[in-house]
Order: structure tokens, then sequence, then C-alpha cells
């Protein structure tokens, strides 16, 4: 199974950013967790990171027929963008929101999600495993 992980912006500063929040690990370090979580359960994991929303549009509209699964942490624009959404609703490649925070627990305009519009199911607050979570359910029921 070919599952393609992406993860959108300022996920990349990992490490850095607010780390009462995320962490002190970096996005290197996230990187190297999901390789080894899917390697363990047998799958297989093209991880990607962008600042940018068209070009999180493109690599979704690229997943169709050549993707298994996405999981996705589209970061701030969860909140914001229908382009995304639109994306993955054309797309049709089965996706899992993924959050490092339980967004609903924050601020109230991170409560609205447009990727949850379109995924199957929600990973959030449980920093790096909510990816490990992803991976293992889209493993364990075959995307
Ligand atoms: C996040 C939560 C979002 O609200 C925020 O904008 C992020 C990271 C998370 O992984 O907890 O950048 O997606």
């Amino acid at each position: 199974m070919k599952i393609l992980v992406l993860n959108g912006p300022n996920l990349n500063m990992l490490g850095v950013r607010e780390p009462h929040l995320y962490g002190s690990r970096t996005y290197a370090d996230l990187v190297a967790f999901i390789g080894e979580k899917a390697a363990a359960l047998g799958v297989e994991a093209e991880v990607r990171q962008t600042n940018h929303e068209g070009t999180l549009v493109d690599w979704i509209q690229e997943s169709r027929g050549a993707f298994d699964a996405i999981v996705l942490n589209a970061a701030a624009y969860t909140h914001t963008s229908v382009a995304v959404l639109d994306a993955l609703k054309a797309a049709q490649t089965p996706v899992a929101e993924v959050h490092l925070t339980e967004p609903k627990e924050r601020e109230s305009f991170r409560r609205v999600s447009y990727v949850a519009m379109a995924a199957e199911k929600t990973f959030s607050g449980r920093g790096f495993d909510s990816y490990a979570d992803a991976l293992a359910w889209f493993a364990s029921k075959g995307a």
C-alpha cells in the first residue's frame, strides 16, 4: 500500500515553533518517525511538506490513481482552504486528517475543518503518534 503523507505550512518549523504546543522534535524527526512506523506496518509512505496552498492542491490532485491513501496535516489551511477541500473531493483518494495538537481545544477559529468534510477519519492531539495512528488505521483496513 502506498500512502502519501502531506504536511502543510509551518510544519517545517517543528522543534522551533511554539514548543509548548508542538514539542521539541524537528520536522526531520517527524519524517524519520513516519518512515519507521510505515516500515513496521509494511506500508510505503512518501512524506512531503509545503508552505504553499497551491502546491498542496497539486499534490492532492496527483495522488489520484497514484496512491492508495493520503494522510494529511494541512496545518492552518485545514481551517481556511476550500481549495484543499475541493482537491480532496476531486482526487477521491481516501484521506485521513491528522493534527499534532487538538485544534478543537484551541482558539475558536481552529474549530472549523474543511479537511474533515472530505476525510474518512481524524487523528489529533497525540503529537507524532497521530500520524502513526492514521498509518495503522489505513494499514489495518486496507485503504
Ligand atoms: C496543526 C493545528 C493547526 O491548527 C495549526 O494551524 C498547525 C498545526 C497541528 O498539527 O496541530 O499549523 O495542524
